[in-house]
């Protein structure tokens, strides 16, 4: 592996991404036009209808060029795990960014239906044209909205989507990190969830998410069973993260 591969600082998209920090919050994106740059990147250089095609070309491109959000190739084979053991039919992310970790779980789940709601307009936009280009787009859908937007999301979710109660197998948590813990608990306050079930979380340690991990050690063995996986941040192997991987006992 290239140093600049693994000492992120040595690269100016890194620092970039740093000074972006504040745009991500309110816009869902870095602010410099990367993501849109991204999407540019895999419809002139992905084969058409090749998931894995598709998703080697989004690493590339953050590698390479700009340093993307994705939970990336390390984390990413976490995840692929995590799906693979739910074998789910009916999945949710929260926080869609350029559409990478739902193309990441369509592809460890060939059935499932995979729902991703996404604050950002333009990161749907963004995140469809991936989906069409690798071509999943009849079984991965972003909704625009969040779960805290007051029941909204919800019950586009309940009333158009078909979430309905112990129906949903599996749910990735990478939106807003303060967001976790409500919007887990918004999820099972709507009884979609069934033993079984399993949660995985990303960045719980960066940006980090101290109060979900609380609750889930203050959980262990009553409401749900994790596993805390070590692991680095993504595109690179300076900083560590945490990966949680929950089990719902219900
Ligand atoms: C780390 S990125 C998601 C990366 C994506 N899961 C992947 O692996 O490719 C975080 C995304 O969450 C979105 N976001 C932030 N707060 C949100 C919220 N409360 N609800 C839904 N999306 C949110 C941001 O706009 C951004 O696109």
């Amino acid at each position: 592996m290239d140093l600049k591969r693994r000492i992120p600082l040595l690269r100016w998209s890194v620092w970039r991404m740093a000074t972006g920090v504040r745009n991500v919050t309110t816009t869902g994106q870095i602010g410099d036009g990367r993501e849109a740059a991204a999407v540019d990147y895999v419809l002139r250089n992905a084969k058409r209808g090749d998931v894995g095609h598709v998703l080697a070309t989004i690493d590339k491109y953050a590698y390479d060029k700009s340093m993307l959000m994705n939970v990336g190739d390390e984390k990413g084979l976490i995840l692929d795990a995590a799906v693979r053991r739910a074998d789910p039919a009916l999945v949710l992310e929260l926080g869609t960014y350029v559409g990478y970790g739902a193309l990441r779980i369509a592809r460890a789940a060939p059935k499932a239906k995979v729902f991703s709601v996404e604050l950002a307009e333009a990161n749907a936009v963004n995140a469809r044209q991936i989906w069409a280009h690798a071509g999943v787009a009849d079984r991965v859908t972003c909704v625009v909205g969040t779960i805290g937007d007051g029941g909204r999301t919800l019950d586009t979710l309940a009333d158009e989507h078909g979430f309905t109660g112990g129906a949903l197998d599996f749910v990735f948590l990478d939106h807003d990190k303060n967001a976790y813990l409500p919007d887990l608990q918004s999820i099972v306050d709507r009884g979609w969830l069934h033993p079984g079930s399993i949660v995985v979380a990303d960045n719980v340690r960066i940006p980090g998410a101290p109060k979900y991990r609380a609750y889930m050690r203050e959980q262990q063995g009553k409401l749900w069973n994790t596993v805390e996986h070590k692991t680095h941040v993504e595109y690179q192997t300076m900083m560590a993260d945490l990966v949680l991987e929950s089990d719902y006992l219900g």
